[in-house]
């Protein structure tokens, strides 16, 4: 359970790393500019900027820069309330383990504060990047924490020597952040096909399958991981998922989204997700489109709801869209295109006539979807609409 005094010593742990808790951009800025010289500015933005390639080299040199004294405070300031969600959640499930390893700890914020608070439990953190060790392993001793081991270890090149009854694996698991994920069979659909060269490629990408065969290889029977990674898009959490399932990592409780704040911007990450190694029967994985916030379609109040007489009948923007664009009543297409982007998904485009009134309906592989109704009357407008999104994709 997290509890008040739990989160209390968070608070107090990641003030004594420096960390500070912003909620204006505005504020940030001024004190990250404070901190830092123009040239630690640059030279952070442009290894940013490579490690976004996804490369280990460049990844390994941003960590390493990013675990500099006067870089430090500031950089992970930034994911104070990060911290704050992830490090309680995790804190309230170690349960009985004994031996618990922090996979791709960073400098070691989270994993000091988790030794620091069992002291009766045994901690190892391990990441790749040796100047986030370094500091690690010099805070754990400022800590005076003797429950707690740090080592610089890549798990995509090391043996597995030790095993755990828990594993803690926060953006951690997944390299290439930017990748789409695997796209649905067709544009009608959400579901993935059990496709494995699909499934391996994304894993190679990723780097997932390489870090969980090492990790899970780690894992005593019954052990339990917690995982948390930017998997929210459906093309990305299905394979995630079949990636943990294949390896016979079971869900122990349903997974949570979760929404935390990085200064001004909203993140919207995870799941949070417990699994556990070969218990069998627990929970079922779900590969459906989390609910989304699209209107409600009642046809009995499509003009009512609106006061704008510019306003479409009804508009949604989410995956919701496609159960209301396939209920409406005795629907009639005037135009369709379904073409394909060079990034691979799939593009359907339609335009028709239903009871409700005209329509629009977009929906892609990667889950898009977008349906727009209006008066009949009011056709014309979708028509060049429809033209507008056809010469521009094909
Ligand atoms: C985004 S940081 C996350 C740090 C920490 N888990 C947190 O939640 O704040 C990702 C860390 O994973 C480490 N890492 C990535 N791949 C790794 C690998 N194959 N072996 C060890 N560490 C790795 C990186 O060096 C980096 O420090």
């Amino acid at each position: 359970m997290i509890n008040d005094s739990l989160v209390q010593s968070l608070h107090s742990h990641l003030a004594w790393w420096g960390l500070k808790t912003f909620t204006s951009d505005a504020d940030y800025f001024s004190w990250q500019h404070a901190q830092l010289s123009p040239a630690d500015l640059a030279h952070l933005t442009a290894l940013a900027g490579q490690k976004r390639g996804g490369e280990r080299g460049h990844e390994i040199a941003f960590y390493d820069l990013t675990a500099q004294s006067q870089i430090l405070p500031v950089l992970y300031s930034q994911r104070y309330e990060y911290y704050c969600a992830i490090g309680s959640r995790v804190a309230a499930r170690f349960g009985n383990a004994d031996r618990i390893l922090d996979f791709g700890c960073g400098v070691g914020i989270l994993t000091t504060w988790y030794a620091a608070q069992y002291p009766e439990k045994q901690f190892v953190g391990i990441d790749r990047s040796p100047a986030s060790i370094a500091v690690a392993q010099e805070k754990a001793q400022k800590l005076g924490l003797n429950n707690l081991q740090f080592e610089c270890v890549d798990v995509e090149a090391g043996h597995v020597q030790e095993s755990y009854d828990l594993i803690v694996a926060t953006h951690a698991l997944m390299q290439a952040e930017h990748d789409p994920g695997i796209p649905s069979r067709n544009w009608q659909t959400f579901e993935r096909a059990r496709d494995a060269k699909q499934q391996t490629a994304f894993e190679q990408r990723t780097g997932i399958g390489v870090r969980l065969d090492w990790l899970n290889a780690s894992l005593v029977q019954k052990g339990r991981m917690i995982v948390f990674e930017k998997t929210r898009q459906l093309a990305r959490c299905v394979p995630f998922q079949r990636a943990l399932a294949t390896r016979g990592l079971e869900l122990a409780e349903a997974p949570e989204r979760i929404r935390y704040q990085l200064i001004e911007e909203v993140a919207d990450d995870g799941p949070f997700y417990v699994v556990q190694k070969a218990v069998g029967g627990l929970l079922d994985w779900d590969e459906s489109p989390e609910p989304d916030e699209g209107r409600p379609f009642d046809r009995t109040r499509l003009k009512t709801d609106s006061h704008d007489p510019d306003a479409p009948l009804y508009e949604n923007h989410g995956p919701s869209a496609q159960g209301v664009w396939e209920h409406l009543r005795d629907r009639r297409l005037i135009s369709e295109t379904t073409h394909q982007e060079p990034d691979g998904r799939q593009v359907h485009v339609e335009l028709g006539q239903a009871e409700e009134g005209a329509y629009l309906y977009c929906a892609n592989t990667f889950d898009q979807r977008q349906l727009v109704l209006v008066e009949p009357a009011r056709r014309v407008m979708l028509e060049a609409y429809y033209q507008e999104i056809v010469s521009g994709v094909l």
